[in-house]
C-alpha cells in the first residue's frame, strides 16, 4: 500500500472507530425504554400532536415515516435533538421510489434502459429532491426479482434477471447514498424487500412463496448481496412468507445470511405493520409472541405496528429476551444515524439545494424516459413519422393526455402539474405544420363504454396517420394492485380494431405498470412502443421518438408472455429433459383425434401457446440496423484465476444514429445443480453513427460463471460453456470455451 492509500486506511479505520465508540457509550446511557424507541418507527399523520412531539422528546420514536414538509422535519429533528435526554436524531423515511417532485420512469421502465448510470442520476435527483424537504431515509430500491407480471409490484422492480437487478441496486445505493454518507443530500437507502416477495403465489400480493434455497441464493439473494456489497444501510424484510417462516421473522434470512454471511452492519426495518401480522400468518401466537420471534430473528426497527412498544421491555424483563441483543440491534440503528452525520446536523436547509423539477432535473427524467421507451413492432418502418409528408394525425387514447396516469405507481410527492404529456409534447412539436385531431375515446383504459369510438374513427379517417395511447392507468398496478387477466383492459381491443379499419398507419404507445398480453393488439396495428409508465417528462420523449429525434433504444427487462396461462415465462429458464423445439413443438389444431398419446412432440410446451413468449428478454428494436459479426475469444481455456475477454463487432448497418445495448450471456452446460440455458453476465449501451463499427469487449472471471451448487456454497465448476454476444437473450453470435482447474 503506498503512502497516500494507508492515510487514507488509516482515516477511514479511525472515523469507524470514532462512530463504534459512539455507539457503545449512547448505548451505555441509554434506558431499557429509549433503546426500544429506537426500534420504534411511526406513521406521521399529517401533523405534530402533543402526544406525538411528547414521544419524540421523551426517546420513543427512533424514526418517522412521511414527514415530507421541511419545516415539520426541522421541527421534529430540534424536539428529538433538544429535548430529548440523549439528543438522537430521527430518521426521516419515504417511499422514493422512481422520483420525488420530478417522476422518473417506474423501475421497471428505468430497468428497459439498460443504463446503470442514468439510473443512478436520476436517483440521485430524486435523493436532492428528498433531502430538501427532509428526507433522509428513501425506501428503496426495490429489488425483488419478479417473473409474474400479473403481480402489481413488478412496476416497482427491475424485473426478472438477478445480474440486470444487481446492478441497478447499486446504482439506484450508489444514486441515494452517494460517496459520503455524511454530505448534504445523500440520504440512506433500503434495499427491500427481503426476500423473496416477488415469487408470491399466482402474482397475488402478499402471497405464500416457496422457493428452494439454491433458487433462493442463484436468483433472489444476488440483488440483496450486490446492494450490501455497495454499501446500502438498511434492508426492508418482506410482508410473504418463504418456505413457511415469514420474512420478518426468519433467522436464516436475517441472521445467517445478511449478518452472519454477508457480514452486513446496518440495520433491517419490518414492512408495514408485517411484525404484527405474524399473528395472521399463524407464525406467532399474539403481538409479544411476534416481538420477541422479530428481535429474535434479527428484525431492528419496527414500521408502524406496535409490538416492540408494547412487548419489547416485559420480553426483556422475563428473560426471553436478553439485553445484549437489544443493544446490538439498537447499535446497528445508531451507526447509521451516526454514518449518515445527522449528530452533527439533523436538519434539511431547502435553500441550499436546487429547487424540485428543475430544467436539469426534467433533462434527466427526459433521457431516463426516452431511454425506457421499447420498440416491439414496426411493420414497413411506419415509424418514425416524418411530419413533412402528413396533413394531420389522429392522437387517441385514454393515456394522450393525462397528466397525472403516465407518473405510475408511488407517486406520493410527485408533481403531475410537471407532467407533460404525449398530446402537448406532439403540438408542441407539429406546431402548425399537421393538424392534430384528439379523440380520448375512452374515459379511463378501464371504460367499455364506446360511445367515443364514432369520433374516433372519423378522425382517423381524415387523418394521415393515427397514434394511440393506451395501457393501464396507475392504479392497476403496484402494491395490492395484480391482475389475473393482464390484456389490454375496458374496451381498448375494441377500439384498436375499430380504427384499423380506417385503414390508416396504427401506431400504438402503451403506457402499463407491466407487460401486457397484447398478441391481440400487435395484429391490428403497424408499430407498438412500449412506454412503461414514462414519468414526468415522458411526452416529450415520446415526441422525439415518434418523430424520428431519437431512435428507440430500450430493451425489455421482463420476458413478455403471449398469454398469461405461461407465466411463469423468463429466459434463464433451464432445458428440463425434453426441450421444445420448433421440430417438437406440437400446435393442439394439428393433433389428429385419437392420436397416439405419444406420437406429437413429446416435449415441453403448451398445445395452445407453444413455449416461445411474445417477446424475448432483452429484445427491442431500433431504427436502425445492428449487425454483429467476428465474435473472438482471447483464449478457449479458462483457468480459474485466468481472464477471458470476449469481443464482437457491432456495426450500425442502417441509415440513422442510435443506441444499442449490446448483451453477453453465457451458459454453463454441465452443473452440479442444473444451470439456465442462458444467463445475463454483461451489457453495454454504445451509440453509433450509420455505417460505424465498434468492437466490444467483456471480460469473463472464474467468479462470473460462479454459482450455488448443492451444498448450498459458492462454487466455480471446471467444464464447457457456451457464449453469446447479441442485441437480445434470443439472438447472437455464439462461442464457446472451458474452464478447468488451475
Ligand atoms: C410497502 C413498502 C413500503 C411501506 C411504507 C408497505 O406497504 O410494502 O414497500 O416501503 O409500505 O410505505
Amino acid at each position: 500500500m503506498n503512502a497516500s492509500l494507508s492515510a487514507v486506511a488509516a482515516e477511514s479505520t479511525s472515523a469507524d472507530d470514532v462512530i463504534e465508540a459512539r455507539i457503545a457509550e449512547l448505548v451505555g446511557q441509554m434506558t431499557l425504554d429509549e433503546k426500544i424507541g429506537q426500534m420504534v418507527q411511526t406513521h406521521y399523520p399529517g401533523e405534530v400532536s402533543a402526544e406525538m412531539a411528547d414521544a419524540v422528546a421523551a426517546g420513543r420514536i427512533g424514526s418517522l415515516l412521511n414527514v415530507v414538509d421541511a419545516d415539520v422535519a426541522n421541527e421534529l429533528q430540534r424536539i428529538a435533538t433538544d429535548e430529548s435526554r440523549l439528543g438522537i436524531p430521527l430518521l426521516l423515511a419515504r417511499d422514493v421510489i422512481h422520483g420525488f417532485r420530478t417522476v422518473l420512469p417506474i423501475p421497471l421502465g428505468q430497468a428497459a434502459t439498460w443504463n446503470p448510470d442514468l439510473v443512478e442520476r436520476g436517483t440521485r435527483i430524486a435523493a436532492l429532491e428528498a433531502a430538501r424537504a427532509g428526507v433522509n431515509w428513501a425506501l428503496a430500491p426495490m429489488i425483488d426479482i419478479s417473473r409474474d407480471p400479473r403481480w402489481g409490484r413488478i412496476a416497482e422492480s427491475f424485473g426478472e434477471d438477478p445480474y440486470l437487478t444487481s446492478r441497478f441496486a447499486v446504482a439506484m445505493v450508489e444514486g441515494f447514498q452517494g460517496d459520503d454518507l455524511s454530505a448534504p443530500g445523500t440520504i440512506a437507502a433500503c434495499a427491500k424487500h427481503f426476500a423473496g416477495y416477488g415469487a408470491s403465489e399466482a402474482g397475488r400480493d402478499y402471497n405464500t412463496t416457496n422457493i428452494p434455497e439454491n433458487e433462493l441464493r442463484n436468483v433472489h439473494l444476488p440483488p440483496f448481496k450486490a446492494a450490501v456489497d455497495a454499501g446500502v444501510t438498511t434492508l426492508m424484510t418482506s410482508f410473504s412468507d418463504l418456505n413457511g417462516v415469514p420474512a420478518s421473522g426468519n433467522r436464516f434470512l436475517m441472521q445467517e445470511v445478511l449478518r452472519d454471511e454477508w457480514g452486513f452492519d446496518g440495520f433491517v426495518v419490518s414492512d408495514w405493520d408485517s411484525i404484527d401480522q405474524l399473528t395472521d400468518h399463524g407464525f406467532a401466537a399474539g403481538f409479544r409472541d411476534a416481538a420477541r420471534k422479530a428481535v429474535t430473528a434479527g428484525v431492528n426497527m419496527e414500521m408502524v405496528s406496535r409490538t416492540y412498544a408494547d412487548h419489547l421491555a416485559q420480553l426483556v424483563e422475563d428473560g426471553e429476551i436478553a439485553i445484549e441483543r437489544v443493544d446490538q440491534l439498537v447499535g446497528e440503528i445508531l451507526r447509521i444515524k451516526l454514518r449518515l452525520g445527522l449528530f452533527e446536523n439533523p436538519y434539511t436547509e431547502p435553500g441550499d439545494f436546487p429547487e424540485s423539477g428543475n430544467d436539469d432535473h426534467l433533462a434527466v427524467a427526459r433521457e431516463a424516459a426516452l431511454q425506457s421507451l421499447v420498440l416491439l413492432q414496426n411493420v414497413g418502418n411506419v415509424l418514425p413519422l416524418d411530419v413533412r409528408g402528413l396533413d394531420s394525425i389522429a392522437v387517441i387514447g385514454p393515456l394522450s393526455d393525462d397528466p397525472y396516469e403516465q407518473l405510475g405507481t408511488w407517486i406520493f410527492d410527485g408533481d403531475p402539474g410537471l407532467s407533460q404529456t404525449p398530446l402537448q409534447a406532439i403540438r408542441t412539436f407539429v406546431g402548425d405544420r399537421a393538424e392534430i385531431k384528439y379523440v380520448r375515446a375512452l374515459e379511463t383504459s378501464r371504460s367499455r363504454d364506446t360511445a367515443g369510438f364514432s369520433e374516433a374513427l372519423e378522425a382517423a379517417r381524415s387523418s394521415d396517420a393515427v397514434v394511440l395511447f393506451l395501457g393501464e392507468e396507475s392504479i392497476l398496478s403496484g402494491e395490492a394492485h395484480s391482475r389475473a387477466n393482464i390484456d389490454l383492459p375496458g374496451a381498448q381491443v375494441e377500439l384498436v380494431r375499430e380504427l384499423r379499419s380506417a385503414g390508416k398507419p396504427v401506431i400504438a404507445f402503451i403506457l402499463a405498470g407491466r407487460p401486457l398480453t397484447i398478441e391481440n393488439v400487435l395484429q391490428e396495428v403497424d408499430a407498438l412502443v412500449f412506454a412503461w409508465h414514462p414519468g414526468t417528462m415522458g411526452g416529450p420523449a415520446i415526441a422525439d421518438v415518434l418523430f424520428g429525434i431519437e431512435s428507440p433504444s430500450g430493451k425489455l427487462p421482463v420476458t413478455f408472455p403471449r398469454v398469461v396461462g405461461q407465466i411463469p415465462i423468463y429466459y434463464a429458464q433451464k432445458n428440463t429433459g425434453k426441450p421444445a423445439t420448433p421440430e417438437t413443438y406440437v400446435h393442439l389444431d394439428d393433433l389428429p383425434v385419437r392420436g397416439a398419446q405419444a406420437a406429437f412432440g413429446m416435449t415441453s410446451h403448451h398445445l395452445d401457446a407453444g413455449y416461445t413468449p411474445l417477446f424475448a428478454f432483452g429484445y427491442g428494436l431500433s431504427y436502425t440496423e445492428f449487425t454483429y459479426s467476428d465474435i473472438e475469444l482471447s483464449r478457449s481455456t479458462l483457468g480459474m484465476a485466468d481472464s477471458l475477454t470476449v469481443q464482437a463487432v457491432v456495426t450500425n448497418s442502417g441509415e440513422v444514429a442510435a443506441e444499442e445495448v449490446v448483451q453477453l450471456y453465457i451458459r454453463d452446460l454441465v452443473g452440479d445443480v442444473t444451470r439456465p440455458v442462458k444467463e445475463l453476465k454483461g451489457f453495454k449501451r454504445i451509440r453509433l453513427q450509420p455505417g460505424e463499427s465498434r468492437t466490444l469487449s467483456f471480460e469473463l472471471t472464474g467468479v462470473d460463471l460462479a454459482f450455488y451448487g448443492q451444498d448450498m456454497e459458492l462454487m466455480t465448476e471446471p467444464g464447457d460453456f457456451h457464449v453469446w454476444i447479441g442485441g437480445s437473450s434470443d439472438a447472437g453470435l455464439q462461442s464457446s470455451f472451458t474452464l478447468v482447474d488451475d
